[in-house]
């Protein structure tokens, strides 16, 4: 942006963009717009006006810094962002300690000190070791520390640290890392896919000449939904459903329903016909079989519920939704789309394709004949050979018998997820 851009106060240059960013001359007519006009011209109405502001400073935040829009929380500034992140961590044994280099910005500090209500102890970095270095915080990130709040650049001295490295060596030693940016947002690149920290926290007040109050956070989202804030606001309601806002990747189990079918189907295994199936208390039951699992990393998408089992009722969670319980939803024939193939061709095309195949590649005939060989259902039955040829193209339905719900693995393989 061109200097004509901004109020420039005196004669200029204007040298204290590190501490407050010059007012751009369009601010005035864009709080007149969208913040008075709706006020004044609407009263109360001027709500959804004003909601849709917020949605919008989220979604540029994520054009500036990467990310989904939904994983970016507007804060008064960085340290009222701090306060409420600190006590919502998911306690761990044994980790007590808050780790942060002496020059930190000491409203930063101030809220880790004020931490110790909730049985944290804070640990500084001495001034006397480089910041810059990685070494200075391998050495400090012992196996006590909870999190560390790392400045991307330091406000009283200019040197910027490799937080991208430092979030790396954090996530080894499964230790939640902080990055304040209030100092590099707007003149260095920043990116929380690059910098792959848990939270990143930040203000507009400074290059990006925001003006106070236009600070924010964001979490990654597979922390997000294992928060247990007590600070909370009027959106707390779609969180405490622990709804996921944004996609993201995850460690998990998931189940291959392989051999499942409906109970008194008579036909074979997966394709369900209720006509024959039975029916008991208005339901149709599945029987599971045999049961294979693999742990993958899945892309959890929005919407989804994270239900946590370290709770009153988590019992019945796993109960109903793990699909060996007998008394799942699963067996309780709830969830029949699992059993369904979205790409299922019809034989009249399978059959030549099929043939093609076999005939092109010597090392699938191999397999096709080892097959009929040792399986007899699968030698009896046509369906089975067209689904075991489907299977082989690209055309196979990868999700048909997934179970779709999965089992989160260990935080510690998840924390940098
Ligand atoms: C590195 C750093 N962190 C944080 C802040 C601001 O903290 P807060 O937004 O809590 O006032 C500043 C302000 O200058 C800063 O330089």
């Amino acid at each position: 942006m061109h200097r004509d851009e901004f109020h420039v106060p005196g004669p200029g240059p204007y040298a204290l963009a590190h501490s407050v960013g010059c007012l751009p001359t369009r601010t005035a007519a864009a709080i007149q717009q969208h913040y008075l006009q709706p006020w004044q011209l609407q009263g109360g109405d001027a709500w959804p006006a004003w909601l849709s502001s917020v949605d919008e400073f989220r979604k540029s935040l994520a054009v500036l810094f990467g990310g989904e829009a939904a994983a970016f929380c507007p804060q008064a500034n960085l340290s009222s962002g701090l306060a409420k992140l600190l006590p919502a961590l998911p306690r761990r044994p044994g980790r007590t300690v808050l780790l942060a280099a002496e020059d930190s910005f000491p409203s930063m500090a101030f809220v880790l000190q004020q931490a110790r209500d909730t049985g944290y102890e804070t640990r500084l970095i001495p001034r006397a070791q480089d910041p810059a270095s990685i070494g200075t915080w391998s050495g400090a990130l012992t196996p006590e520390v909870a999190a560390a709040l790392v400045p991307h650049v330091h406000s009283n001295t200019g040197v910027v640290a490799p937080v991208a490295d430092i979030a790396a060596l954090c996530r080894e030693r499964d230790i939640y890392s902080i990055l304040d940016v209030a100092q590099s947002a707007g003149i260095l690149p920043v990116s929380v896919v690059d910098f792959a920290a848990d939270v990143l926290l930040g203000s507009c007040v400074k290059w990006l000449c925001g003006g106070p109050g236009a600070g924010f956070m964001w979490i990654r989202p597979s922390l997000l939904s294992r928060l247990t804030p007590t600070d909370v606001g009027w959106s707390f309601h779609i969180y405490n459903t622990g709804a996921v806002t944004a996609a993201f990747p995850l460690r998990a189990t998931r189940a291959h329903l392989d051999d499942a079918k409906v109970v008194g189907d008579r036909r074979e295994a997966g394709i369900v016909g209720t006509s024959s199936a039975q029916v008991l208390e208005g339901h149709v039951r599945v029987d599971v079989g045999k049961v294979r699992q693999d742990t993958v990393t899945v892309t959890i998408p929005a919407g989804a519920v994270r239900v946590p089992v370290d709770q009153p009722l988590g019992d019945l969670a796993i109960v109903l939704l793990e699909a060996e319980s007998p008394d799942s939803f699963f067996q309780w024939g709830f969830m029949l789309s699992v059993f369904h193939e979205a790409a299922n061709s019809e034989p009249y095309v399978l059959e030549p394709l099929g043939d093609r195949m076999l005939h092109s590649s010597a090392a699938l005939r191999d397999a096709f004949e080892h097959q009929l060989a040792t399986d007899p259902v699968f030698a009896g039955s046509a369906e089975r050979r067209r689904s075991w040829l489907l299977r082989q193209t690209p055309y196979a339905d990868a999700l048909c018998r997934v179970y779709p719900i999965v089992r989160e693995e260990e935080e510690t393989e998840n924390i940098g997820a």
